[in-house]
């Protein structure tokens, strides 16, 4: 079966094919991923001991709409806001509350902003204050896990290659990678075909062709990859209360290799 379509004959949905882009639509892309990850950038240093993730969280919707776009977790299957903010042993989808940031909290803050329909979704783990050396060396293998994903990157290698190699660097470091959360293809739509594992084996999955456009989002654990959902229907937790790191970015794969979208 050809599970490949142009995105220019294929419907704004999920239609279980792997939409493939132009270079109209990669511009499109650079500056919805351009603008969210500026978006992060200016909420940065209103990160400090004490301030609410509501208050991050209502920064966040400013930002969005001062620059004519819509925060696509807005009211996206009843999610009331728009970011995730996940702090300390939260893996993702922690919904902006009056709680407030201490001193040795780590957060992922998660955005995705349509700017003229087109999805930028990027996320990046921060600090407040000092924190502890397991909590540092967690968030900087996290980061290496997604960057080198990304340098992987290009027409003919496997999806399955990405999750081999993002398992084995967080494995080597005796941390666990969660299973039960992926990336996706992004553009007009915000979650689309195909799931992005961060975990496998090489060769598996899709192969990877020019055009394509998606996520990879690893979360990983210090603790076991076993998550639990609190009851608000979100916040996906650490079973056994460890802490959690993510970082995301939207990529693009081009005729060699790749695209950063969410660089900024
Ligand atoms: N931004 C998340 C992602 O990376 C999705 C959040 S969906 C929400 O795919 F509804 F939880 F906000
Ligand atoms: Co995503
Ligand atoms: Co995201």
């Amino acid at each position: 079966m050809n599970s490949y379509i142009k995105a220019s004959n294929a419907p704004m949905k999920n239609i279980g094919l792997i939409k493939l882009y132009n270079n109209d639509d990669f511009s499109q892309m650079k500056k919805a991923g351009k603008l969210v990850a500026e978006c992060l950038n200016y909420i940065e240093p209103f990160i400090i001991d004490g301030v609410t993730t509501q208050y991050l969280d209502k920064l966040i919707y400013d930002f969005a709409l001062s620059k004519n776009s819509i925060p696509a977790t807005l009211n996206y299957r009843g999610y009331p806001a728009s970011s995730c903010i996940s702090l300390n042993n939260v893996i993702c989808h922690g919904i902006p509350s009056n709680k407030k940031l201490k001193n040795g909290d780590i957060l992922n803050i998660d955005i995705t902003l349509i700017l003229n329909g087109w999805h930028g979704d990027t996320s990046r783990m921060f600090k407040v204050g000092k924190i502890s050396r397991k909590a540092e060396i967690l968030i900087d293998t996290t980061y290496q896990c997604l960057m080198e994903a990304i340098h992987l990157l290009k027409p003919g290698i496997h999806t399955g290659d990405i999750g081999a190699l993002i398992q084995e660097i967080a494995e080597g470091n005796r941390f666990s990678v969660v299973e039960d959360l992926c990336g996706h293809g992004i553009g007009q739509i915000f979650h689309d075909h195909p799931n992005i594992l961060h975990f496998g084996k090489k060769g598996q999955g899709y192969e990877l062709k020019e055009g394509m456009i998606f996520t990879i989002e690893p979360m990983i654990n210090a603790g076991t990859k076993d998550i639990r959902l609190l009851s608000d229907g979100w916040t996906i937790v650490t079973k056994d209360k460890e802490l959690s790191a993510q970082f995301e970015h939207t990529v693009g794969i081009t005729r060699d290799g790749y695209q950063i979208f969410t660089d900024g």
